[in-house]
């Protein structure tokens, strides 16, 4: 049944309770990277992802929004289309939960299990994690989820029931008979353990709430929200449907060949998924990669923690190429990876703008400008020993690149291809072609010539390698290089000589450009400002207790959340307002508060008191005078003139003798709350109200 010559991929859907971050961008862009090396090997690949749109937590964010589910989730799953596009993110497929194609996918796999005796009706009383759509075994009412530390809510429930406990004999045997299934190794070796410790039955539908697929014939229940995510890989390649192209689209790319998921979520997909193909007797997918977390600040970087990043300040500032190379090359793929803006620049620079770009530059410019831009005829009697270095080196960087690349060793393998830059950079340098071509002589014109065909078939094997991962800068540098279009490059065949003598340069122009010393904190204030806005425009929903967002097998937790949170600096947390059961505010309870743009007139320390500053504010209507505990960040001299987010509402209170009439807005960062005032990156008047 297997088609050797397919490659199919997927990445996780995507939750729409809350908008794309680089942590969800960092799985998309390592099987984007994967998908596009796999069609230049010449396989028939298909890549797949999408967005998980059902479910409590998704009803509940849009009621929390304000609007009906079906606007919330179009809403938020055009954003990751966006972004995806944006991210030069080459899908071939974009599946939606909530597309009809998916839910009658669904259905025929729940009739199926249920045909197959595998699906019965139970009832269930205890404890549920809405955050986690799990039930929570031995809790008691109110306590918290062993996953996430969220409280449970009570549900009592009449529930279809999968026999996961049947299943622990095949799923053993099945590990054992496919080595390769679950990577890496210390995953593989946690479910087994957890499923050697037993399975108890899953329960499989919900009666608490709507928002989901109906299962047939009982529309009072919607089929749990994981049955119904993980049929994604199915469903969207036409699993379910009677069209004769659909099933033949099956039967080409099932089963997958590789599920690329983050480290969390693989009981979900080394247990139930398995479990749920082998009683439907489906084939499995080849293979589930579990790779780390990206943290920022020590923490994984997730929505409930407060901690993001978004990938459109990086495209905003870097463009996709900076961010997709920074994800791959200085993250282990497999191991948790930080992120910080620092690092992403100067990742660029020395990498990108230096190496590469440099290397582009200078090759192609010399060659346009000694060569009148034909590629030079490499001398066939007078190689020296350097520049055969550079050919050797240049198929041992191919070779190894693909091994490293197959294992996903991603870092290595950009490694790898980056020392080939880093030697013929060197090798420019030392055999000064600049000097050579002031001596006019036949040997030296041909010594020339060897030297820059050698940059510039070394140049061109490095940005062939680069293609799947910085796909913008090496198109450009391939039409640069007179090789047109590289989307036909074939990459099984690349080896050192293919460059032709002759060929015609197009405009050689930079590819890319140094990033300015300023762009760092470019990047912080756009965060900053988009922060701002999400905490004011969305129901942001609370942050977990402090237990670590642990995967779901035995593997250790995140440390607790050292993540920064927006407060008014220097005092009251806007979580004092009123919140409901579920720790919520609603609409009305925000609307209380009166945030508007100030700009900061006068600005001195508060003697005797070293964290205090004193300023006096326009707010548009009066100039008020408040007093905020920003003193070790800020020097008073720097503030006057900027415009700041102050709450204007609040009751007055004295500091030190002073009356500080509202409070000013601020990130407060790491364990000791450094505060970070919030701004705008465009003009905006004092007075100018932020609802
Ligand atoms: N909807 C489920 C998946 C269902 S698949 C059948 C889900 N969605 S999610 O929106 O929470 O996305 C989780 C995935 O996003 C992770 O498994 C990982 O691929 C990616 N990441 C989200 N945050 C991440 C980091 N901080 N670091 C690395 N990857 C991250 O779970």
């Amino acid at each position: 049944m297997d088609n050797p010559g397919k490659f199919y991929i997927t990445t996780p859907i995507y939750y729409v309770n809350a908008r794309p971050h680089i942590g969800h961008t960092y799985t998309t862009v390592v099987c984007d990277a994967v998908a596009r090396r796999q069609r230049m090997m010449g396989l028939d690949t298909w890549f797949l992802t999408g967005t998980d749109e059902h479910g409590q937590k998704i009803e509940r964010s849009a009621a929390a929004a304000g609007c009906s589910p079906r606007a919330f989730v179009d809403k938020i799953a055009a954003e990751f289309r966006g972004l995806w596009d944006r991210m030069k993110i080459t899908y071939d497929d974009f599946i939606r939960t909530t597309e009809p194609r998916h839910v009658r996918g669904v259905q025929s796999l729940f009739t199926r299990l249920q045909e197959r005796g595998y699906i019965y009706k139970g009832s269930y009383s205890g404890q549920y994690c809405v955050f986690d759509e799990l039930y929570v075994d031995a809790a008691g009412p109110g306590s918290p989820c062993p996953e996430c530390g969220r409280p449970t809510e009570t549900v009592h429930e009449e529930n279809y029931f999968f026999k996961l406990s049947a299943m622990e004999g095949p799923l053993l045997q099945y590990y054992s008979e496919h080595p390769d299934f679950i990577r890496p190794e210390t995953r593989r070796n946690e479910v087994i353990a957890f499923v050697r410790s037993g399975l108890r039955d899953l329960s499989v539908s919900r009666t608490s709430f709507k928002w989901g697929i109906p299962v047939p014939n009982d529309p009072k229940h919607v089929i749990y929200v994981w049955l119904d995510a993980l049929a994604n890989y199915m469903t969207a390649i036409g699993f379910g449907s009677d069209d004769p192209k659909d099933q033949d689209k099956f039967a080409r790319y099932w089963p997958a060949d590789v599920h690329m998921i983050g480290k969390e979520i693989v009981r979900f997909h080394c247990v139930y998924w398995p479990a749920f193909l082998l009683a439907a007797d489906l084939p499995l997918p080849r293979s589930i990669i579990a790779h780390g977390w990206l943290l920022f600040e020590e923490s994984k970087m997730s929505k409930s923690r407060g901690n993001i990043v978004r990938s459109e300040t990086i495209l905003d500032t870097l463009g996709a190429d900076g961010l997709r190379y920074f994800l791959l090359r200085e993250i282990v793929f497999g191991q948790d990876g930080s992120f910080s803006f620092d690092a992403l620049v100067q990742r660029f620079n020395a990498d990108l703008a230096n190496d590469l770009g440099n290397l582009s530059s200078r090759t192609l410019s010399m060659i346009t400008r000694y060569f009148g831009g034909e590629v030079t005829y490499p001398s066939p009697s007078e190689r020296t020993s350097g520049d055969e270095a550079i050919a050797s080196l240049a198929e041992q960087t191919i070779a190894d690149f693909h091994a490293q690349f197959e294992q996903f060793q991603f870092s290595r393998a950009l490694e790898t291809a980056w020392s080939l830059v880093a030697a013929v950079n060197k090798y420019i340098v030392e055999n000064e072609p600049w000097a050579v071509a002031e001596r006019d002589d036949k040997d030296s014109r041909a010594r020339l010539a060897t030297i820059l065909y050698t940059s510039a078939e070394a140049l061109r094997i490095v940005t062939a390698l680069a293609h799947p991962v910085i796909p913008d800068a090496t198109a450009r540098i391939w039409t640069q290089l007179g090789l047109g279009d590289i989307s036909h490059l074939d990459l099984r065949t690349l080896a050192w000589g293919q460059l032709q003598p002759g060929t015609r340069l197009d405009k050689v122009e930079p590819v890319l450009p140094r990033a300015e010393k300023s762009t760092v904190e470019r990047m912080q204030q756009m965060e900053q400002q988009r922060s701002v806005e999400s905490a004011i425009a969305s129901s942001e929903e609370p942050k977990p207790a402090a237990t670590g967002e642990g995967a779901p097998t035995s593997s250790p937790g995140a440390p607790p959340s050292a993540a920064p949170s927006l407060s008014p600096a220097g005092g009251n947390s806007m979580s004092t307002l009123l919140p409901t059961a579920d720790n919520k505010i609603t609409i009305d309870d925000f609307l209380k508060v009166e945030l508007r743009v100030g700009e900061v007139k006068v600005a001195e320390r508060v003697k005797g008191a070293d964290k205090l500053l004193r300023m006096e504010v326009d707010i548009g209507s009066e100039v008020r005078q408040i007093v905020a505990g920003i003193a070790k960040a800020y020097e008073p001299e720097k503030l006057i003139g900027r415009k700041v987010v102050i709450v204007a509402n609040l009751q007055p209170r004295k500091l030190r003798g002073l009356e500080s009439n509202g409070m000013i807005v601020a990130a407060s960062l790491g364990d000791d709350g450094q505060p970070v005032l919030a701004g705008f990156l465009e003009d905006v008047p004092a007075g100018a109200k932020l609802k």
